[in-house]
């Protein structure tokens, strides 16, 4: 196991209260960096307070954007010990995501040996209330200071924490969206795939106004024929059809979820039939008005599955098992956050305790 050198903050921060945490709003005492530069390799993995980076302005990442990020939580077990879920897998994701960019990928061991000791120096950080946990947000970003477009040879790796509140606060509730016609995320041959921040920019637009116009997410189409399914927000997307789950398969546009990758063992496990293929919005609509369209879901870290109750596109509007949470979706929902937050068995080997 790689160790890391800790220094502490002069004076501890008050935490805040875990009744209103807003996601995303503060962070813990310490956090993570490692250093990269060509010749040497990865070197000086650190954990220091947490604090403002100090970067030239020429720092290629601020010109074009060579970076990426990943996005798993600690959980707080009924027995007051601490768990991540699946840590390797957005070790690997990061891998992918980092030789997709040009940058140098941060190895599996170090990526979640950092993610642990930097956790367990800022453990009583991790919430115990119902719900709530400690977001961990690794990223590395390159740091040549020169304007030019190329692969810069120097990269910082970063890892930051903050607790978060449970994502429903008044129980998990349907929520409405609405095909996205005019943005698209992603195209084929692009960075889908890839957890950078440049997807997410080309996301903001379209997600602003959707919640302009009441609704709580986009679900997007493919950026080519603009007829199939992707993603919907920030979250994988699952359907089932006249009792079938179908999923938007992996085409390269499409970010590959933990979560998504965990619902798909779960269900198969229980012996449901599973599809992951190409989904035109056109096939739920129809389905919807045969009344086949029995469940839909959104599925990602922060909420782990987020029931869908409405769907609207080219002013159509179809309701999903009549806007309430189906049986598959709740089943689930609970298996997943029971193995995460250790209320039920993990017969997977999901589970990573600190
Ligand atoms: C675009 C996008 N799709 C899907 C997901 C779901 O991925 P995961 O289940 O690994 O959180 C996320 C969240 O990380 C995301 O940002």
């Amino acid at each position: 196991m790689n160790q890391f050198p800790i220094q502490h903050p002069t004076k501890f921060k008050t935490k805040p209260d875990p009744k209103t945490l807003v996601f995303g709003h503060s962070f813990t005492d310490h956090m993570f960096l490692m250093n990269y530069d060509a010749g040497k390799g990865w070197h000086d993995g650190r954990i220091v307070p947490y604090g403002p980076l100090s970067l030239d302005p020429s720092s290629m990442v601020f010109h074009y954007a060579q970076e990426v990020f990943e996005g798993l939580k600690a959980y707080r077990r009924p027995d007051g010990g601490v768990q991540l879920f699946r840590p390797d897998c957005n070790a690997q994701r990061m891998i992918d995501s980092c030789e997709r960019l040009c940058i140098a990928p941060v190895p599996e061991d170090i990526f979640v040996d950092a993610v642990k000791a930097l956790v367990k120096v800022d453990e009583d950080w991790v919430p115990s209330e119902p719900g709530t946990s400690l977001y961990i947000r690794p990223f590395v970003f390159a740091t040549d200071t020169s304007v030019g477009v190329h692969a810069s040879k120097s990269y910082l790796f970063c890892i930051i924490c903050c607790p978060v509140g449970a994502y429903y606060k008044e129980g998990i509730d349907p929520v409405r969206i609405y095909v996205e016609n005019e943005d698209v995320r992603a195209v084929r041959g692009g960075t889908g795939y890839t957890k950078c921040g440049g997807n997410y920019a080309a996301s903001i637009r379209a997600g602003e106004r959707a919640e302009e116009q009441g609704f709580a997410q986009v679900l997007w189409l493919d950026g080519v024929e603009r007829k199939y399914i992707e993603e919907v927000g920030s979250m994988n997307v699952m359907f089932k059809v006249d009792g079938k789950v179908i999923t938007p398969k992996l085409t390269g546009s499409v970010l590959p979820g933990i979560t998504r990758r965990s619902c798909l063992e779960l269900l198969r496990s229980w012996g449901l039939e599973v599809e992951e293929r190409l989904i035109t919005a056109q096939e739920l609509f129809d389905a919807a008005k045969a009344g086949k369209l029995d469940e839909a879901w959104g599925t990602g870290t922060a909420a782990v599955i987020s029931p869908i109750g409405e769907m609207d596109w080219n002013g159509l509007c179809a309701k999903v098992n009549g806007g309430n949470i189906g049986p598959v979706t709740q089943k689930l929902y609970d298996t997943l956050t029971g193995i995460q937050w250790g209320t039920k068995e993990d017969t997977h080997g999901w589970t990573v305790k600190l």
